[in-house]
């Protein structure tokens, strides 16, 4: 269990037992006042099996316009980043903290990421990754720190619930300032490593 939620509850979203069950009670949901504002909700895209997933703030332009996350300026440098780490975007699992578009994609209020982190952490335990690499601040504050600045802890493993947590910045800030391009490859590097090795380890294992 993840979360405040308690293990014998009743919770719907503890009933669902699959991706596709979750998204379907997602896409009623009207927990904050963001649903009002945009096209629809972003529930995440990618491999329901991934040992790594990547988590973003929440939905711009274009993610609400095709309901999908990262597929604007900013998810096709996430694309590359991917492919020059030699991870395989069929592989992975991405979803933001927020699932709806803020407005003018203003960041999105404390109260807002409450009220939707638990779509997020089921998706989370359905998923069981073993491997979390969260895009930028948001993402940073909303999954494991409230407080945490991304300056600060990007580039080091985190430890969240057994899940190995990689902080880095957001792709939106690497087009913003380049100057932050090398030191997002040096954490994607880190990453590209241990992924490497849990699929070599997981390979082994699964041949013995
Ligand atoms: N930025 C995010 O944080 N998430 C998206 O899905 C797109 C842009």
């Amino acid at each position: 269990m993840i979360g405040q939620r308690s293990l014998f509850s009743d919770d719907p979203l503890e009933m669902c037992t699959d991706l596709d069950q979750l998204k379907e009670l997602n896409l009623q949901c009207r927990r904050c006042g963001l649903r009002d504002g945009c096209n629809g909700v972003v529930f995440g895209k990618g491999n329901p099996r991934a040992r790594l997933m990547l988590i973003g703030e929440g939905p711009g332009a274009e993610e609400d316009r095709q309901g999908l996350p990262f597929v604007g300026a900013a998810g096709q440098l996430l694309d590359k980043i991917l492919a020059a780490a030699e991870i395989p975007v069929e592989e992975v699992y991405i979803a933001n903290i927020v699932k709806c578009r803020p407005p003018n994609n203003r960041v999105p209020t404390r109260e807002e990421m409450d009220a939707c982190l638990p779509w997020l952490w089921r998706q989370i335990e359905l998923i069981s990754p073993a491997i979390i690499v969260l895009l930028g601040s948001t993402a940073l504050q909303g999954l494991v720190d409230p407080k945490g600045r991304i300056t600060r802890v990007r580039g080091q493993w985190l430890d969240w619930n057994g899940i190995k947590v990689m902080p880095t910045y957001h792709p939106a800030a690497l087009l913003r300032d380049p100057s932050k391009k090398k030191p997002a490859w040096e954490d994607f590097k880190k990453v590209r490593d241990l992924y490497r090795q849990l699929k070599e380890r997981e390979a082994r294992l699964n041949l013995a």
